[in-house]
């Protein structure tokens, strides 16, 4: 099969906020200058969003990661599991056809297919809801036929199982995935026959389906929302500041009500065209390095924390221990007070901070310290006390 750009192609793209989030969040893994190595978790989740990788979406990733734009269609066409074309609305099937499952009834299951989705692979059925394609060993042999559906495994699968199952996803419903058979998990059929002490009925189901049912998300479009966005080395400096890139780009710190975000505000489209995070790296490299007391004016600053304790400043986004700690240092305790910098005040801090050099504009804590002192929450203060 051919992999090239499909020919009616969306006008944009953009990621949720969660998503973009996300985005940021692994770009920040790696070191200044790489960033272009977080191409395939952004694509992937460009594609978990929206089903399959349009245009759109691989110059978006590309323009954020400073990359050009055939690199990320290089990396999309090498690899199959990226979806060059549209895909059915509820789901996409992909049938294993590799020797096991062969064997045991693959090509029923893909006779099944060309039957009530497409007589082709790749072929959206007439209600839009469904696409097939065979594709090689999923590494679950010992459980064959077995389909991917979204994000898991249909496993021990029979033609009019699997055919029911199609009626049942597209009546809204998700088929709990694993074994069709009433197999626990890969054991014989007939049941355990060494090891028994290893009883497999723990939970209702193996670790794989009980952790797909809990979450949920085998046929949802992702839209970030699904689980936390879980991103410990942030804390610890993270390894590149990869904020150009786009969060804040088109959302301000909105106060949440009952622990609910709310929309973040957009900006204008100008506004919101990704600075390349990998330029930026550069720039700051570049840059003269600022005196001790570089320009701006130093806000007003305490001895110590007010009576009742210092404020948790690390639920400001950008600010972590270290960064805590520095602030204090340079007498700055409570949301207050960062809530009432100036802008000249604000280039200040960002000179005087030392290795973390303007974090306080790039996050624009100031935003988010009034919302905090106010009482409210951020979209990441939420998150973090969650
Ligand atoms: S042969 Fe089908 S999963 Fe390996």
């Amino acid at each position: 099969m051919l992999r090239r750009l499909y020919p009616d192609q969306p006008d944009s793209f953009a990621f949720t906020a969660d998503n973009q989030a996300w985005a940021e969040a692994q770009i920040s893994k790696y070191p200044e200058g790489r960033q272009a190595s977080a191409i395939i978790p952004l694509l992937w989740r460009a594609q978990e969003q929206e089903g399959w990788l349009t245009r759109p979406a691989m110059e978006h990733v590309a323009q954020m990661l400073d990359m050009a734009y055939i690199r990320a269609l290089e990396v999309a066409s090498f690899y199959f599991m990226f979806q060059m074309q549209p895909v059915g609305s509820v789901a996409h099937i992909q049938i294993c056809g590799t020797t096991s499952c062969m064997i045991c009834g693959a090509e029923d299951l893909i006779a099944v297919c060309r039957d009530k989705i497409a007589p082709n692979p790749h072929e959206i059925s007439a209600d839009g809801k469904f696409s097939w394609e065979e594709v090689e060993c999923l590494g679950a042999c010992t459980n064959a036929p077995m389909a991917q559906i979204g994000k898991d495994y249909y496993e021990d699968m029979t033609a009019d199982g699997f055919s029911a199952m199609l009626d049942e996803m597209a009546a809204g419903k998700v088929p709990v995935p694993g074994p069709q058979n009433g197999r626990y998990a890969s054991e014989p059929k007939s049941g355990l026959t060494s090891l028994t002490e290893f009883d497999t009925g723990k939970t209702k189901y193996n670790a794989s389906v009980q952790l797909a049912t809990d979450i949920g998300d085998t046929l949802k479009r992702i839209d970030g929302t699904e689980v936390p966005l879980i991103a410990p080395w942030r804390d610890k400096g993270a390894m590149h500041a990869p904020a150009a890139s786009s969060v804040k780009q088109n959302e301000t710190p909105v106060a949440v009500g009952g622990g609910k975000a709310a929309k973040p505000a957009k900006t204008t489209a100008s506004e919101a065209k990704p600075e390349p995070a990998t330029k930026l790296a550069k720039a700051e490299k570049t840059a003269p390095k600022a005196a001790p007391d570089g320009p701006g004016t130093k806000p007003k600053s305490l001895e110590s924390a007010r009576d009742g304790g210092a404020d948790d400043l690390k639920l400001i986004k950008g600010v972590g221990p270290k960064l805590e700690a520095l602030l204090h240092r340079l007498g700055f305790y409570h949301f207050d007070q960062v809530a009432d910098w100036s802008a000249d005040e604000v280039s200040w801090v960002d000179q005087n901070l030392e290795g973390f050099k303007g974090r306080v504009s790039r996050d624009d804590w100031v935003a988010q310290a009034k919302i905090l002192a106010a009482g409210g929450e951020t979209e990441f203060s939420a998150r973090k006390k969650k």
